[in-house]
């Protein structure tokens, strides 16, 4: 009950938490979906919001900063170590090197299963002085025959419509995420730019159209149309919370749709999504001629509980056109009638009063309820077509790992075992596991607990799940930093951080380059 009663705290009186704690209103009102939240993370999480926000996860907080790195005569570097010297890496001074060729074999392929490779994946290892540039030969990179998947076929998406109310600042550094599964393909962005309207605010919504379009997006930006709060007060002064721009997002929406539009994607400003065409095939799944309401339940039960039963914000929710239709006229009476200020709560209330549409799951949609090390999900072998949070809750530099997704779609988070001890999460991590029995220790087809509290509210949706192992003892992991595309290579690179984990260590760097 205590957790239950400091969450309800979190979300019902988001602007009392931010007069008492001084946070910026609009960050607080962000808070949604409480989970185990302490005031203590409430302050941290709504700082999160408004720091820079593609940030790369490695960016050491606080670790120590890189040392810039002298730059060397042309030549004395191969352009992989090269690559590896830049302080965005943040990588340690000496480095542990090892590289695999992964070739690619396309086709028809168990996605879901483990397929076993009997040679282990690091197979030989250089110490490379990242300063000098310093180093032994390196071996020349190995094959890895990997089955995979085929690439998605390039198909465009005039049927989806997808709507978020963020701010200038949040949209602007969201591009990238944005292009990783918009760009090209001809579904259209729409948002409202929440501050648009501030005195004093001199953004240009045009050129920010520009920049998306540059991207390969095609966005629109517009100022709210709420002015003024709508609410049973007569003139009620407060600010226009920005969840109810979010709910207004359905009239924004149906006037930006065309003749082919079939759904509109209602969407928080961190929903991403792998890539469109898997999301595509499933929405193909349900009748747009009819109301449907699309979604997903947080993944926390607990909040469930908390908040009822509707489609999570954060997962993405989608609307047929029939039902946007039917809803859009009630819109100021859904928002001055809601029983609950979430955007998504709104669009619940507003469902239930003027359809009698109900919700339909959508599996692979995930609202990421959870904090901390998200790994246990990601390294399950999972197919998610939405995730959440990923650069407050937890961090991880998603649009990079679902990067892959290019090379062999569904293969992204694809898993692997090779040699006696070690997993590939493709896209994700490498997991070696210590001991004579290697990955036999470990059950995979359970999802590692590795969130904070991972309790039976998440069995529901996570079930069953395993401990979680300590890392440096009982695993030792690599987890994707960067990709780097050209010279008809895809390549990841994946780092165990040596260098926290003891003083004076090595972190180590696993590179897969993959042949196109
Ligand atoms: C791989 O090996 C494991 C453990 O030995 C086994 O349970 C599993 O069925 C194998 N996977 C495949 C695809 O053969
Ligand atoms: C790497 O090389 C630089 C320059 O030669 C040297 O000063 C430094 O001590 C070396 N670093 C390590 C960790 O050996
Ligand atoms: C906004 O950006 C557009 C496109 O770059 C430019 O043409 C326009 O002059 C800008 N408007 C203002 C008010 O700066």
């Amino acid at each position: 009950m205590k957790r239950i009663s400091q969450r309800a705290v979190s979300r019902c009186c988001p602007v009392l938490v931010a007069l008492v704690l001084g946070v910026f209103v609009f960050t607080a009102v962000r808070l949604r979906h409480g989970s185990q939240i302490q005031w203590k993370s409430i302050i941290h999480a709504g700082l999160e919001h408004n720091q820079g926000l593609d940030k790369p996860s490695w960016v050491p907080g606080t670790a120590s900063p890189p040392s810039d790195r002298p730059s060397l005569e042309p030549g004395t570097c191969s352009s992989e170590i090269e690559s590896l010297r830049l302080p965005e890496l943040s990588l340690s001074d000496n480095i542990l090197y090892s590289r695999r060729c992964v070739r690619p074999v396309r086709g028809k392929v168990d996605r879901d299963a483990i397929a076993n490779i009997s040679r282990p994946l690091i197979t030989s290892t250089t110490t490379v002085n990242l300063t000098s540039c310093i180093h032994a030969d390196i071996e020349p990179c190995e094959p890895l025959t990997l089955h995979v998947p085929s690439p998605y076929p390039k198909i465009q998406y005039p049927h989806l419509i997808f709507g978020v109310a963020t701010t200038y600042d949040r949209i602007r550094s969201s591009i990238p995420a944005f292009a990783h599964w918009l760009s090209g393909t001809g579904a259209q962005l729409v948002g409202t730019i929440t501050d648009a309207n501030e005195p004093n605010s001199d953004f240009n919504l045009t050129l920010l159209e520009e920049s998306f379009r540059h991207a390969g997006v095609l966005a629109t930006f517009k100022p709210p149309k709420l002015t003024k709060r709508i609410s049973h007060e007569q003139d009620d002064a407060r600010p226009v919370p920005v969840e109810h721009h979010h709910f207004m997002l359905i009239r924004e929406l149906l006037a930006l749709s065309t003749p082919s539009t079939r759904w509109l994607g209602i969407l928080d400003d961190d929903t991403f999504f792998p890539a469109l065409y898997p999301l595509d095939q499933e929405l193909h799944r349900y009748d747009a001629s009819k109301p449907f309401w699309l979604g997903a339940l947080s993944d926390d039960f607990d909040s469930v509980k908390l908040w009822g039963f509707m489609a999570f914000g954060g997962a993405g929710v989608f609307l047929s056109m029939p039902l946007a239709r039917m809803l859009e006229p009630h819109s100021e009476t859904c928002i001055r009638d809601t029983t609950i200020n979430t955007g998504d709560g709104i669009l619940r209330d507003c469902v239930y009063a003027h359809s009698r549409t109900k919700l339909t799951i959508v599996p692979g949609l995930y609202q990421h309820d959870f904090r901390g090390d998200a790994s246990g999900f990601y390294e399950s072998g999972v197919r998610p077509l939405s995730v959440h949070h990923w650069k407050s809750w937890y961090k991880e530099p998603i649009p990079q790992m679902a990067a892959v997704t290019d090379v062999c779609g569904d293969c992204f988070l694809q898993r692997w075992r090779l040699g006696k001890d070690t997993m590939l999460a493709n896209g994700y991590s490498i997991t070696v596991y210590p001991g004579k029995e290697g990955t036999k220790t470990v059950d995979f087809g359970k999802i590692e607990g590795t969130w904070l509290h991972p309790g039976h509210e998440y069995d529901f949706s996570y079930g069953p799940l395993r401990k979680k192992l300590v890392e440096g003892e009982e695993k030792k992991t690599y987890k994707l930093r960067e990709v780097r595309k050209g010279d008809g290579v895809f390549r990841q690179v994946y780092v165990y951080e040596g260098s926290k984990a003891v003083e004076g260590g090595m972190d180590e760097v696993v590179e897969l380059v993959w042949e196109l």
